[in-house]
């Protein structure tokens, strides 16, 4: 297949195909998304979106189903009737059983939907499917240079079957076809800590060993599984987190100056990061990584189950992570990135925390003593309240005659007051990034593969050894050894 880009006909019309249209994805974050985006009459290319499941069920009865989602998935006060008459138009539904090779024929019934158009695959689904959709769209001459496709994570489940999958795809459509999303690409702050880092000199001098003692990434939530619990059972927190979100975060920190902020500069410059990550061995897995699981607890006040007791049978699978990486590269060495990410924990937030170095000797003394003076840390707030923060040492106000004394302070940053009255949503800013064939918050594929090659080893570590997950009480900070990974190098998380 030829490269789209160089001869893309931006008036082309486009179809939008959501395969797994009647799922949860769909329901809770697509189908809004979209629109959310005609609201804003940024759909003007897109007159069709149709939504791909087995279930039988006609157009009127899918449109129903989507404004009943609306009723629970907008946020309030966003629905508009004259909006909605103009997406309910567009919106319309496919039934199409992926197990069969005859799948193909469901499309081709539609025809006359996507004449003259250029076809937009979202396939919120099981990568099992992604070849039966694939090879569906091929079968019904669907695919042409202007097609493309959203592949929903996870890329497989270890490295192997993540290229067995990334080849399936690649035999119907080119690398620069293929949209592989990660929503945390998406989130607005995210977006910031590029800004933060390429449009501004002033923490560059400092971005490096030289000038910062450890990184801290943390994606805490207060949700447990719920109905996930089969997909969850098979995956864990390491493949459902770490792999793609955490290590993403990892390549934004971590990465050189891009040549451009284009696709190919930023995905280049994430690699070598990726390429650069430390592995951890069988040998000294339990001494950088902790992996636990919940127990029954309160959570906000209400009371939960554990983990095991909301399956059907035993399960050792994590539901936290904590690891202590390292970047072997001139930039980082010796600089420990602590990740960590779990299932109901005690609050609902994910941020970055860059804690510079210490001053070498302070200068202030208390009753004799040399004061304590605390490190200034970046904040970089993903949710809630999204935001920067850096902390600063600071006199605390006072006219006593006595010593200076000095207390930790905050320059903050709050993204919410410089906001729109809406925040966008991650997928709503990826799906018009997908429209639009931008690249440049997708992920590549040797990204996906060079993140297994890094996750592989410790997932097989974990299995070969005899070592259950920590228990960890639900409504609680996570297992105590991971509070301990960086005390080992002198540091703490920052709560
Ligand atoms: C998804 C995971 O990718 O991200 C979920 O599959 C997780 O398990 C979710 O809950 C977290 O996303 P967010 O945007 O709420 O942090």
């Amino acid at each position: 297949m030829s490269d789209i880009n160089s001869n893309l006909d931006k008036s082309a019309k486009q179809v939008f195909l959501v395969f797994g249209g009647n799922g949860d994805l769909a329901m809770r974050k697509l189908l809004p998304a979209l629109y959310y985006l005609e609201k804003e009459n940024l759909l003007d290319h897109v007159d069709r979106i149709v939504g791909l499941s087995k279930t039988f069920i006609s157009d009127k009865d899918y449109c129903e189903k989507v404004l009943e989602n609306f009723d629970r998935f907008l946020d309030k006060n966003e629905f508009e009737e004259q909006v909605w008459q103009r997406f309910k138009i567009k919106l319309g539904y496919i039934s199409i059983d992926l197990s069969m090779d005859t799948a193909f024929e469901s499309l081709v019934e539609k025809k006359a939907i996507f004449k003259h158009h250029s076809v937009l695959s979202y396939l919120a689904l099981d990568p099992i499917y992604f070849g039966s959709a694939c090879q569906a769209l091929h079968l019904a001459n669907l695919i042409d240079d202007q097609a493309r496709v959203v592949l929903e994570k996870p890329i497989g489940t270890d490295l192997q079957s993540s290229i067995k999958v990334n080849e399936t795809v690649a035999h119907y459509f080119s690398e620069s076809q293929v949209f592989r999303i990660d929503h945390y690409l998406g989130k607005e702050t995210v977006q910031n800590l590029l800004a933060l880092r390429f449009g501004n000199f002033i923490l560059e001098p400092l971005w490096k060993n030289s000038g910062i003692d450890n990184v801290q990434i943390t994606a805490s939530e207060t949700v447990g599984v719920g109905n996930r619990w089969n997909f969850y059972h098979n995956a864990g927190a390491m493949r459902d987190m770490v792999q793609n979100h955490l290590l993403q975060l990892l390549c934004l920190v971590a990465m050189e100056v891009p040549l451009n902020f284009d696709p190919k500069d930023v995905r280049d410059e994430k690699l070598k990061v990726l390429k650069s990550l430390r592995k951890i061995t069988a040998n000294d897995v339990y001494e950088h990584t902790v992996r636990g699981q919940y127990e029954g607890g309160s959570v906000n006040g209400e009371m939960v189950s554990g983990y095991e007791e909301e399956g059907t049978h035993p399960s050792q699978t994590e539901t936290f992570v904590a690891i202590r990486a390292h970047i072997d590269n001139w930039r980082w060495r010796g600089v420990p990135f602590y990740l960590r990410t779990g299932k109901r924990l005690a609050k609902r937030y994910s941020e970055i925390v860059i804690q510079f170095k210490s001053v070498p000797h302070s200068i202030f003394y208390q009753e004799n003593e040399p004061q304590d003076l605390q490190p200034n840390k970046l904040v970089i707030r993903l949710q809630p309240d999204d935001g920067i923060e850096l902390t600063l040492m600071n006199k605390v106000p006072s006219l006593n005659g006595g010593p200076m004394v000095l207390g930790q302070q905050s320059l903050k940053l709050d993204f919410s007051s410089v906001e729109k009255s809406r925040p966008i949503d991650a997928y709503e800013r990826l799906l018009l990034d997908f429209i639009n064939d931008n690249q440049t918050l997708f992920v590549r594929r040797d990204e996906v593969e060079a993140a297994w090659n890094w996750v592989d080893p410790i997932i097989n570590a974990w299995k070969q050894s005899s070592v259950p997950a920590k228990k960890y009480t639900a409504g609680s900070f996570g297992p105590a050894s991971s509070l301990a990974l960086p005390l080992k190098d002198g540091f703490e998380w920052h709560e």
